[in-house]
């Protein structure tokens, strides 16, 4: 397969960062505009805020813009926030969420024309080509995982394995005869996976898969240690969210595995003060908000993700970083007054030799107190179980202690008594009256 060199970047991956601001400039005028002509919400909410899309002069005066967040999707459910004629909508999205009604995106053709080319970019940051065999195991469907790296990677010219989500023992029969060089899956069901193989006496290292594109939710560095330890791979974090498109917001690039590069011609990203509304420089941590600059049957702006991360320059592309995500604002427990996150305790965790990544949080309220108990699996080649998982327990309640602040009660389990996810993980069993 010729592989042309010249070809391996879009203009934008290679342009600077003076002629890449001018673009979002010019974009977010037209996204702007887009949004209040053709989307009730959007000129109500501009009025409301004495704002309209002509006072857009510098990247800057977005600041003046109204917020949008989850709810707004929902009041205007199914299609209230869709900006094109209904005949122009190629496709829709939806997700679930815990609670209330799905929120629904929509593509025309250029949307999704665009959403598989920030794919193929992607695919293309983590080291893939055209010839790589891709195996898909986000699930297809409503969810944008599955379809979103589906046609990024056929528009790259990679050969597709549409695996979905589930059926771990057809999984690891598919890995190993269609011998795939890239997986595309959330990191907690990968783990399941290289559990499957090593049931079945493969050794997760032995296998085609050179890189993997984990995302969908949180992990940590160490959890990347592990994963690329376990598997022989390198495991590279992609991130996105429906609202916004779907997976490809951004993509970390394989020669540095340093947090998604943000592909700001398309989404313009913000970091806001979660409390006050106010945006913050560029290295402090709050909650990532963007604007969409392109799209056409969905426009958002400043749209509210809940995710906490910080803005980081651009590094192997002019385009800026996002640091890995420590988590969501409505993820995030308040126990006995201390903020935490479940990847904080999935890193303590990890540090344990004789722990494996599977584990839940459980929140219980005794009397006024909360109470954490945090269950764990022993890594099923742990020797000794017994001792090991006495003192495996005593090593993390320590840990959590010291590095959290917290009190916890660790029960370690034998390996497979934990529930296994396939898709994104369930973590964190929050069982306080509300
Ligand atoms: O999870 C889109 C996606 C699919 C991204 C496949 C990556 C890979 P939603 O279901 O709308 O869309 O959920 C979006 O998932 O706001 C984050 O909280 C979380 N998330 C997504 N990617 C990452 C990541 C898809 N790399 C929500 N790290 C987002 C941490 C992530 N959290």
């Amino acid at each position: 397969m010729p592989f042309n060199l010249e070809n391996r970047f879009d203009p934008v991956e290679r342009g600077d960062v003076a002629q890449l601001r001018e673009l979002q400039l010019d974009r977010m005028r037209w996204s702007l505009t887009h949004a209040y002509n053709n989307v009730a919400h959007y000129r109500k909410s501009f009025d409301a805020a004495g704002v309209h899309p002509y006072d857009l002069r510098s990247l800057d005066d977005l600041k003046h813009f109204p917020f949008t967040v989850k709810n707004d999707l929902r009041d205007n459910y199914p299609f209230g926030m869709i900006a094109t004629p209904m005949r122009d909508v190629v496709r829709v999205h939806a997700s679930s969420g815990t609670t209330g009604k799905p929120t629904v995106v929509a593509y025309t053709q250029n949307d999704i024309d665009v959403w598989s080319s920030v794919m193929a970019r992607s695919i293309r940051a983590a080291g893939g080509h055209a010839g790589d065999i891709v195996h898909v195991a986000y699930g297809y469907g409503l969810f944008t995982g599955g379809l979103g790296a589906h046609y990024g990677a056929e528009k790259l010219g990679c050969t597709v394995v549409p695996m979905s989500g589930g059926q771990t023992e057809k999984q690891v029969q598919l890995i190993q005869d269609f011998k795939p060089n890239i997986i595309m899956v959330t990191p907690s069901y990968m783990l399941n996976i290289a559990d499957e193989m090593e049931r079945q006496g493969i050794d997760p290292k032995s296998t085609s898969l050179r890189v993997g594109i984990f995302g969908a939710e949180p992990w940590t560095q160490t959890m990347r240690e592990e994963l690329e330890a376990r598997l022989g791979i390198h495991a590279l974090d992609i991130y996105g969210l429906s609202e916004v498109m779907g997976p490809g917001v951004g993509m970390e690039c394989i020669e540095s595995k340093d947090g998604p590069t943000i592909w700001e011609d398309h989404f313009y990203p913000e970091i806001i003060n979660p409390e006050t509304g106010e945006v913050v420089p560029d290295g402090e941590y709050g909650e990532l908000v963007f604007t969409s600059l392109t799209k056409e049957a969905l426009p958002i702006v400043r749209y509210r993700t809940r995710d906490l991360t910080r803005l980081l320059p651009g590094h192997a592309r002019p385009m800026r970083r996002i640091d890995k995500i420590t988590g969501r604002s409505d993820d995030m427990l308040i126990i006995r007054g201390v903020n935490v996150f479940p990847t904080q305790v999935e890193e303590q965790i990890l540090k344990i030799e004789a722990l494996s990544p599977h584990y839940e949080i459980h929140v219980e309220k005794d009397g006024n107190l909360d109470c954490v108990t945090v269950r764990v699996e022993l890594k099923p080649d742990a020797a000794g179980a017994d001792a090991a998982s006495a003192d495996a327990a005593q090593e993390l309640q320590h840990r959590v202690k010291t590095h959290i602040g917290i009190t916890t009660k660790v029960e370690v389990t034998v390996p497979g008594t934990l529930a296994r996810s396939e898709g994104k993980a369930k973590h964190v069993f929050d069982n306080r009256p509300k």
